[in-house]
């Protein structure tokens, strides 16, 4: 009997339903997206941002993409719904991404790649993690004629985000729409791409496996791929956590026929509804064997969750969880160890090993010792919405580390783990000595979006470090904050043997140009005599390592006639830096979170543009 009254209310809805009008997209909007998307996410892409996407591919991140735990309880009508309202277009449009025939490389162009000459295989240069480039190709009296070669757009994509890394006379890619390219480092034309399962954001890391040139990369659902780096074809593909919301944005470290990696998750974002259970992802450290795929051995990080206690919406609390790992690993071939950085915690009581450095023993993934730099750090997306019903009682501070550790030789014959944290404070601990502290420098004031976060460039003498200390400010008559342009930005030359301060210049003012902000978030790249820093105002610009003086400043954010034909604009630089060799300089822009301009474009500088 309540079974055929349940049948027949439900048929009534499902009547009801279908009859209705057209869904409100913009109330469903307003409900569903509007806290994190008109300001109250750092890390979710401007309204404004979103409206320059395709309604299909608005549509595609809440079916397939980063949005689906955001969209699990609408129906398919309201999706569609916000997905025409939020980008102001009509479905079935559906962006054509595959490159054309005029973009693609010459038959024949494709001799087996090699790893000789020139290079920058992966996230920081070397396993070091130095992001120090000696063979640049590109004198320090050369870098104030660096001229735009050529422009690269990313299809439907409104950020451009991947580390570009560079090997026999090719540029390699990843992407937000989840395509991976091979382009020739002098055209631009296209030698293959590859379609992973989501977006790219990880570098595409190269190494010799065998006797073939291997690429490696991970995705935003945490598959790690391995291709054959001449073609593409794929060699391998190991989803390494299983968790709904796990990801990939540390870029693999291939050393002695093994990719190291960390893995991490949104879930500090699902943490915003109250209904959430929050939280359990566990943060980890993955060893995979570069020739299969498979898993040599995993390592979380924090222990498994438990049930704590009941949250005031009535949803069941998980602890302990989070401990993301944002960061690529450093590896110490001499201590056998593999070093990384980590995230916050996300639910009380927080942990020893987040916030911290980390070593691990390469064959089994053993924690040889940890450095916990700021202590009862939890914290969700809820800490900074009205409802902070899933906001952890230590609320933060939110002060990951984004910078990978960067292993470096002192002067004075000892060696030190270097990181910028986002509290601000740049820290050497002593990897010969279980992470003892050899000195800490505060850079920056430090925040959720703060202090230094995407990582620093070391030569021989100095550390370079960026500041990126984001400010927002709410804008007049609505609840939406946009980028301060008057907060954030520097850039630091710290001696690597005490941590002394060598120069620091200020950020550049931000002119009269919407949404900008001086804030200096992506990670930082060197050559002998000039290190480069790019700014959330859309600038690369490059200062001398002897004083710190701007010896070129290129603003990215324009539009570009692109080599693959596809429309290109560029925005704000964060995420990864410039990769340079044989020559050439590489830089994405385009970043839409925390106030940040869209844009699509990966631009290729050489010497006169020749
Ligand atoms: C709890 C915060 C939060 C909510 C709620 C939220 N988002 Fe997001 N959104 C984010 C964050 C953070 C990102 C960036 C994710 C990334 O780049 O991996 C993002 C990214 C996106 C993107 C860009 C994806 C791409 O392919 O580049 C789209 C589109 C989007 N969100 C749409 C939506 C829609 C539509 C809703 C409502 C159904 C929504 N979001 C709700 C936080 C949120």
């Amino acid at each position: 009997m309540r079974g055929s009254l349940a049948l027949a209310v439900w048929c009534c809805c499902v009547l009801i339903a279908s009859l209705l009008p057209a869904q409100d997209g913009a109330g469903l909007y307003d409900r569903t997206c509007a806290s994190c998307h008109n300001g109250g996410n750092d890390r979710a892409p401007s309204r404004d941002a979103l409206r320059s996407m395709p309604a299909d591919r608005v549509l595609a991140a809440m079916e397939t993409g980063p949005m689906i735990s955001m969209a699990v309880r609408l129906t398919t009508a309201d999706r569609r719904a916000i997905a025409e309202f939020v980008s102001g277009k009509p479905l079935g449009q559906p962006l054509v991404t595959t490159p054309s025939a005029k973009a693609m490389c010459p038959a024949g162009a494709s001799s087996p790649l090699t790893l000789d000459g020139a290079a920058w295989t992966g996230w920081g240069v070397d396993t070091n993690n130095t992001r120090f480039q000696n063979t640049a190709g590109i004198g320090v009296d050369q870098v104030s004629r660096l001229k735009v070669k050529w422009a690269f757009a990313f299809p439907g994509d409104i950020q451009a985000y991947s580390q570009p890394t560079i090997a026999g006379g090719r540029v390699f890619v990843g992407s937000a729409g989840g395509k991976v390219y091979s382009l020739n480092a002098q055209t631009g034309c296209v030698h293959w791409f590859v379609e992973a399962e989501s977006g790219v954001r990880s570098a595409v890391t190269l190494a010799r496996v065998g006797s073939a040139s291997a690429a490696f990369f991970g995705d935003a659902k945490a598959n790690v791929y391995g291709v054959d780096a001449t073609t593409g074809k794929q060699l391998w593909k190991t989803k390494v956590d299983a968790f709904p919301v796990a990801g990939i944005t540390s870029s693999p470290a291939f050393y002695n026929g093994r990719i190291y990696i960390g893995v991490r998750s949104g879930e500090e974002a699902s943490g915003a509804d109250p209904q959430y259970e929050c939280c359990r992802f566990r943060g980890s450290v993955v060893a995979l064997d570069a020739l299969t795929g498979k898993q040599v051995w995993k390592t979380y990080l924090v222990d498994e969750p438990k049930r704590t206690t009941k949250n005031k919406a009535g949803a069941q609390l998980w602890a302990p969880s989070g401990v993301s790992v944002w960061s690529t690993p450093a590896i110490d071939g001499r201590r056998n160890a593999v070093y990384v950085t980590t995230g916050n915690n996300y639910t009380d009581p927080a942990t020893r090993l987040s916030d911290a450095f980390v070593a691990l023993d390469l064959n089994s993934g053993k924690i040889l010792w940890s450095r916990q730099m700021t202590p009862r750090d939890a914290y969700t997306a809820a800490c900074r919405l009205p409802d902070k019903t899933n906001c952890a009682e230590s609320n933060g501070p939110d002060f990951d580390f984004g910078s990978s550790p960067i292993l470096v030789a002192l002067p004075n014959g000892k060696r030190a783990l270097i990181a910028g944290q986002k509290s601000g404070v740049v820290y050497a601990v002593d990897p010969d000595n279980q992470g003892e502290l050899l000195w800490q420098t505060r850079v920056g004031k430090g925040g959720t979006m703060g202090g230094v976060q995407w990582g620093s460039a070391a030569d021989q003498n100095n550390v370079y470090v960026a500041v990126s200390d984001i400010g927002r400010i709410m804008l007049t008559y609505s609840t939406a904050t946009d980028a301060d342009p008057k907060q954030g930005g520097g850039m630091f030359a710290l001696r690597l043997d005490n941590g002394e301060r060598v120069w620091y210049t200020p950020p550049e003012p931000c002119g009269n140009r919407a949404r900008c902000s001086p804030a200096q978030s992506a990670a930082v790249t060197a050559i002998p005599g000039v290190a480069f820093s790019g700014s959330v105002d859309g600038h690369l610009r490059a200062y001398s390592s002897a004083d710190g003086k701007i010896v070129w400043d290129f603003d990215t954010a324009q539009a570009y006639e692109t080599v693959n034909g596809v429309p290109g604009h560029g925005g704000a630089i964060d995420g990864p830096g410039a990769a340079i060799g044989g020559g050439m300089l590489f830089v994405n822009s385009g970043y839409p979170t925390a106030g940040g301009m869209p844009g699509n474009v990966m631009l290729a500088f050489s010497v006169d543009g020749k």
